[in-house]
């Protein structure tokens, strides 16, 4: 029997993380926030005063990157860093190590470890093309790039943080065409996978989809 995998792709602040844990709950199924797996090593890059540019140290640092998650947490060592790897400085530096084909390389046996049962709802660029590509419910989630910058930006204000929304737009537009030009792993939609404009939907809407997929595929029974 192949494990029951679900996969959740798209660019950022389409609401994957938002569904990816409503699907976990609903299926009881592990959960794999890929993102934060990068956030992590952005954060690592940070700390230990690495160029963006060296190569070989941040691959050697994807390696061994010393991260755990526990429940809703993610650390670093012994670190909590939940809070820290959602800012916008950790986010830059991860598209940009996001796009070094031997880090993700070295990141793929971590990712693909979350796969056990009773089964695994993965969230992030490449679930569905590279990383569990026999998955066999795929979803992938797009939105207008204004809707996602305001959703963001809604997302700062709740943690009391100002944002600026042309910038926060220019942003993620900038982060988007990083991770959908880069050579290894771009953002793409598996051949396969359900695609759902998110630009006009409220997220209990996309979830009401994601239900009756879910009944289709025999998730939930
Ligand atoms: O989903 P997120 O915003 O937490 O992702 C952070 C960065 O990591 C983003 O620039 C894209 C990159 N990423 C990736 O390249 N592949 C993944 N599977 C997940 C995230």
């Amino acid at each position: 029997m192949t494990l029951p995998i679900i996969t959740i792709d798209g660019p950022s602040g389409v609401g994957k993380g938002t569904l990816a844990q409503w699907v976990a709950c609903k299926t009881g199924f592990h959960f794999l926030d890929s993102g934060a797996i990068y956030r992590a090593l952005a954060y690592g890059v940070l700390a230990e005063e690495l160029s963006v540019d060296s190569v070989a140290e941040i691959t050697d640092l994807a390696q061994q990157l010393p991260v755990r998650f526990l429940a809703t947490s993610v650390f670093y060592a012994e670190q909590d860093i939940t809070a820290q790897i959602r800012t916008e400085a950790v986010a830059a530096i991860a598209s940009q190590v996001a796009a070094i084909a031997q880090v993700r390389e070295a990141l793929l046996a971590r990712q693909r470890a979350f796969a056990q049962l009773p089964g695994l709802v993965a969230d992030g660029r490449d679930m569905g093309t590279v990383v569990f590509p026999e998955a066999p419910l795929k979803l992938y989630l797009t939105a207008s790039a204004e809707i996602r910058a305001q959703r963001r930006v809604k997302q700062l204000k709740n943690q009391g943080i100002d944002a600026n929304i042309p910038q926060i737009i220019q942003d993620i537009v900038a982060r988007d065409e990083r991770d959908a030009t880069r050579k290894t792993a771009p953002l793409v939609a598996a051949q396969d996978a359900v695609m759902i404009d998110t630009t006009e939907l409220s997220i209990e809407a996309v979830c009401q989809q994601t239900e009756s997929l879910l009944w289709e595929k025999g998730f939930l029974s």
